[in-house]
């Protein structure tokens, strides 16, 4: 049975989505709570969820054991200004999903003391096949570890980093990732058709091929490399394809776009550090 209050601050989609995810896990949704400067938003939500609403978020970090603040990144800080003394006087467990906000800076506007657990997720965390890593602060106890870690995984997979400047690399991995792979549908919609495929059969082609490999990928013992190869028959077609590819410098160019991610991702935390 759940026995913790949680409260999210700002009620947007990733929001729904846990909260979704939380109730459909079993969460009572009398002890999930929502705040958000949108009423019409707060309605809908309790007419969806049937949770509980707070007029603010201070009254909310009075009220709740964890509060998820699930506001943009430009949001945070003036949130934790809002809420820092009733996070001092309740100390909950603090789970920030906004991306690039480091766990110092949270410290700096909330107080030294406070449990923090700071997570990447991604948008499949909207159909609840997301990736999210966490990372805790030293206050965080065993108990709000599982906390943090169920709460995040009613939306997906998760992963504990052991050291935070790990969080630029997901960022630029995981973070942004289903871009690249929606990017690579692009290219594979448009190749098909350019081959004489009608565009339906060839999203079609596209998207049950991604989604199926995904699935192979993910059931399989065997690693990426190794599912590849089997594919791969020696003076094959993927033989063909692959080879235009790797003489293009496909492997070396996800290296270099990666790196620039991972870089971007470090420069807009220290701006959000700074603000
Ligand atoms: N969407 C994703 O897949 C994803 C992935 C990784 C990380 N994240 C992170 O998740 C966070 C939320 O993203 P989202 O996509 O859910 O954004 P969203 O849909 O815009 O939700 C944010 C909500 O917070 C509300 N809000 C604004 N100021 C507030 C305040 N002072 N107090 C309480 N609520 C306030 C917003 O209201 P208004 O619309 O009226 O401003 C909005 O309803 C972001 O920090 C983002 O970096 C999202």
């Amino acid at each position: 049975m759940q026995t913790s209050d949680i409260g999210f601050i700002g009620g947007g989609n990733m929001a729904r989505s846990l909260i979704g995810g939380l109730i459909a896990d079993g969460a009572e949704p009398q002890r999930l709570w929502v705040s958000d400067p949108d009423t019409e938003a707060v309605a809908e939500i309790r007419q969806r969820f049937g949770i509980q609403t707070c007029d603010s978020n201070t009254a909310l970090a009075d009220s709740v054991d964890v509060v998820v603040l699930a506001v943009k990144p430009q949001n945070v800080h003036s949130v934790c200004d809002e809420i820092s003394a009733a996070v001092s006087a309740r100390a909950p467990l603090l789970i920030s999903i906004a991306a690039g906000v480091r766990v110092a800076a949270l410290s700096r506007w909330l107080g030294n003391d406070v449990a923090i657990v700071r997570t990447m997720p991604n948008t499949p965390a909207l159909v609840q096949s997301g990736m999210t890593a966490l990372f805790a602060n030293d206050q965080v106890s065993e108990i709000q570890h599982s906390q943090a870690e169920s709460i995040m995984r009613a939306v997906g997979v998760t992963v504990w980093l052991d050291d935070e400047a790990q969080m630029d690399a997901v960022t630029a991995l995981s973070g942004s990732g289903p871009a690249y792979f929606f990017l690579l549908l692009e290219a594979l919609e448009h190749a098909g058709t350019r081959l004489g495929l009608d565009a339906g059969v060839a999203q079609l082609l596209t998207l049950q091929t991604g989604f199926g490999a995904a699935r192979l990928a993910l059931e399989s013992e065997d690693d990426a490399a190794v599912l590849r190869q089997r594919v791969t028959s020696p003076g094959g077609t993927t033989e063909s394809a692959i080879r235009v590819l790797q003489d293009a410098g496909f492997e070396a160019l996800f290296d270099e776009a990666l790196q620039a991610a991972c870089k971007r991702a470090a420069e807009l935390a220290d701006m959000m550090e700074k603000s």
